[in-house]
């Protein structure tokens, strides 16, 4: 599939626009790339960036769904049709929204899905699909974006990870897995891009009330009994939680412009009290495993 792009009448050709500076002052107006803007935190990001001066270049598999971020600011957004799990449209979608403004300083990974399930009861096309959204495609839009902000010596990458990478829960395997893969690259990105000036964050959601549960979660297409007390009741408690998660997406979407604009940036943010108590318990709990087994871990090595 071919990426296609609609944009508002100031930024529809690409040559109309003189590249910015490299690196845009506070005054400057930031360009944001977006994955999985349909809905959700994707949604609310596009938005309170576009209300913080920033210009938006909005990605979604349907470009339809956006139109209502484009007649909200025709100026400063562009809609580039993008599905993560399509490796030529990725590299194709990525070029187009370099063109719209000549640069890219923010890039958010924020597509994804759920998966739940036992680890046992997922289908191996279940879990293919999940990985590739949620782990190959984040991967596949830092590769492609990459060489475009090496060039700025500047940029903001931003991967919308989940709770499930902090500490997981039974019945969210695969799905945190994937999220886990993405810390673990970002952990090597902040490495590797800490001295070409590139910035790298996780954000870490907790529950936040968006189509994440009623939409965006898939199921294992095979039930086995032995993990309703485990996997299953994760997943009742996930159908009792839609609709009144605690988290709110335009609240978290400001606090990720804030961050931005603020020119400094953690390598995580968890948001939420549910994700930030959720740091504190694996925190000390690691603590205490590791003060229990210190002595006899560090055995392993051999004589000096
Ligand atoms: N809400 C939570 O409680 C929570 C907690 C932790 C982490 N997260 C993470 O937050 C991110 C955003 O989710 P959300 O809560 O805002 O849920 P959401 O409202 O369901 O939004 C998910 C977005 O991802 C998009 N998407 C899915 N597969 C895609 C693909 N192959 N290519 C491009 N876009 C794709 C969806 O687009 P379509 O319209 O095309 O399906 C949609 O725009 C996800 O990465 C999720 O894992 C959410």
């Amino acid at each position: 599939m071919n990426s296609e792009s609609v944009s508002g009448s100031a930024n529809a050709s690409s040559s109309s626009v003189a590249p910015l500076a490299s690196t845009p002052s506070s005054a400057e107006p930031r360009v944001w790339l977006i994955t999985g803007c349909s809905s959700g935190l994707g949604r609310s990001l596009a938005e309170k960036a576009i209300a913080a001066g920033d210009r938006v270049i909005a990605t979604a598999r349907n470009v339809d769904s956006l139109i209502p971020l484009l007649r909200l600011s025709p100026d400063s957004v562009a809609l580039v049709a993008l599905d993560v799990t399509q490796p030529d449209q990725v590299r194709s979608a990525v070029a187009e929204a370099h063109a719209i403004w000549g640069r890219l300083d923010v890039v958010v990974n924020n597509a994804g899905f759920g998966l739940i399930g036992a680890v046992e009861e997922c289908s191996d096309a279940q879990i293919e699909r999940n990985l590739q959204t949620n782990l190959l495609g984040p991967i596949r839009v830092i590769r492609a974006v990459l060489p475009h902000l090496r060039a700025q010596r500047s940029g903001h990458l931003i991967q919308i990870s989940a709770a499930a990478a902090i500490s997981n829960y039974a019945g969210f395997g695969i799905y945190g897995a994937a999220k886990c893969g993405v810390e673990g690259l970002s952990e090597s990105l902040r490495a590797e891009l800490a001295p070409l000036g590139i910035r790298v964050t996780l954000v870490q959601p907790g529950p936040f009330r968006t189509e994440f549960i009623s939409r965006s979660l898939d199921r294992a297409e095979q039930r086995i009994s032995d993990y309703d007390a485990t996997s299953g009741k994760f997943q009742q408690f996930l159908s009792r939680i839609s609709g009144k998660q605690p988290g709110d997406p335009d609240r978290a979407a400001e606090i990720i412009v804030q961050m931005v604009h603020r020119g400094q940036a953690p390598l995580r943010l968890a948001l939420g009290k549910y994700a930030v108590d959720k740091v504190r318990k694996v925190l000390r709990s690691r603590e205490f495993d590791l003060n229990e087994w210190e002595s006899v871990a560090v055995g392993a090595d051999f004589p000096a």
